[in-house]
């Protein structure tokens, strides 16, 4: 029995800021911007949408693709860093407006890599003989985002992706192999340090701008490369598979230097790779199933195509799952 994912979805939010509008707001520039990240434009959430509002949308169009109607989801697994709120899981907020009652949901926190997080549980899930798993990546960083801050404030982008996975007994198809990492003494480069309950939110909190990202960003870089490739090249190896056969890389969208550098490491060339981040910027646990739902409206995911997702994150998180389509 094996996990195969059937529906893809995704929405970002319609309004966008350019790398031009942010050469108003603080000391930065289109070029260092472009040159630095990759990043030209991001599309970023009104003040009235939630992350849930993400959710349901892309949840939905997903729904939709696989031709599985709301009452028959096996369990909603949604990875943000970004929920509504603390509690109840933004999940459970799915739950109810897609109209799928009763059915299992919670929220899993695991920065970026969430999505591949997800889908680990989905295929956990699978085989324990739930089906029509509906596995949401979604985020709204732009609402934790510092816009004083030049150094992350260029760097994020709001949207959500979803994907279905359904039980199988094709050999051939489905999730093939996936590898996962944590490394929580590497956590202090990549955080948002108030609103939990370490730092409670106080007047002193806002004041010191605790509710908002922190990151290291060259710290951050350092650790990635080193994660993504590690992920890649330990997916594939529990399957045998050698990083040619692959037919598509889909990294997370964070810089694009980041998954140059880890696909020249892997020896996978660039056509080969997944990028829209140009478009998007960072959407954080979104970006994957963003990625994964453009390449299949774009063609480039086809029917029997070997896919390798790649993430890292806060945490430090890393992992990796290999499926064929
Ligand atoms: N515009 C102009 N100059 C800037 C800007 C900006 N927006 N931001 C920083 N700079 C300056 C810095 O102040 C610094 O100036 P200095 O040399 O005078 O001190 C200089 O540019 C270089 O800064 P670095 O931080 O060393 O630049 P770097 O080349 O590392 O690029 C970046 C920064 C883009 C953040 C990169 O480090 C990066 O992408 N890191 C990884 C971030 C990431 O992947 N995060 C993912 C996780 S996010 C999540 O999980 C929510």
């Amino acid at each position: 029995m094996k996990a195969l994912i059937t529906g893809i979805g995704s929405y970002v939010p319609e309004k966008v800021l350019t790398n031009f509008d942010f050469e108003k707001m603080v000391d930065t520039s289109d070029e260092w911007i472009r040159t630095r990240s990759g990043i030209k434009e991001r599309h970023v959430t009104t003040a009235d949408q939630a992350t849930s509002d993400l959710s349901v949308i892309a949840a939905q169009r997903a729904l939709k693709s696989a031709g599985v109607k709301s009452k028959d989801i096996g369990a909603i697994i949604l990875a943000t860093a970004t929920p509504d709120m603390l509690f109840p899981s933004t999940a459970c907020l799915v739950q109810a407006r897609i109209g799928a009652p009763h059915v299992i949901a919670f929220d899993i926190s695991a920065g970026c890599t969430g999505f591949l997080y997800g889908l680990a549980i989905a295929e956990s899930f699978v085989m324990h003989g739930y089906n029509n798993l509906l596995v949401i990546g979604a985020d709204n960083l732009t609402k934790i985002t510092d816009y004083t801050d030049r150094t992350t404030c260029v760097l994020f982008g709001d949207g959500a992706g979803a994907a279905v996975v359904k039980r199988t007994d094709d050999n051939e198809n489905g999730i093939i192999s996936s590898y996962f990492a944590a490394d929580g003494s590497s956590w202090e480069p990549l955080q948002q340090p108030a609103g939990g309950s370490r730092i409670p939110a106080s007047y002193d909190s806002v004041d010191k701008r605790l509710h908002f990202i922190k990151m290291q960003g060259n710290e951050v870089f350092k650790l990635a490369v080193r994660a993504m490739s590690e992920a890649a090249i330990k997916t594939l190896k529990r399957a045998s598979i050698h990083a040619s056969e692959i037919d598509l890389l889909i990294p997370h969208q964070a810089n694009i230097r980041i998954i140059e550098a880890s696909a020249k490491r892997l020896h996978i060339p660039m056509d080969k790779v997944i990028i829209n981040l140009d478009r998007y910027g960072n959407t954080s646990a979104a970006s994957i199933p963003i990625a994964l739902d453009e390449a299949a409206q774009q063609g480039r995911l086809c029917k029997g195509s070997l896919v390798l997702m790649i993430a890292f994150g806060a945490g430090f998180t890393w992992g990796g799952v290999l499926f064929r389509y």
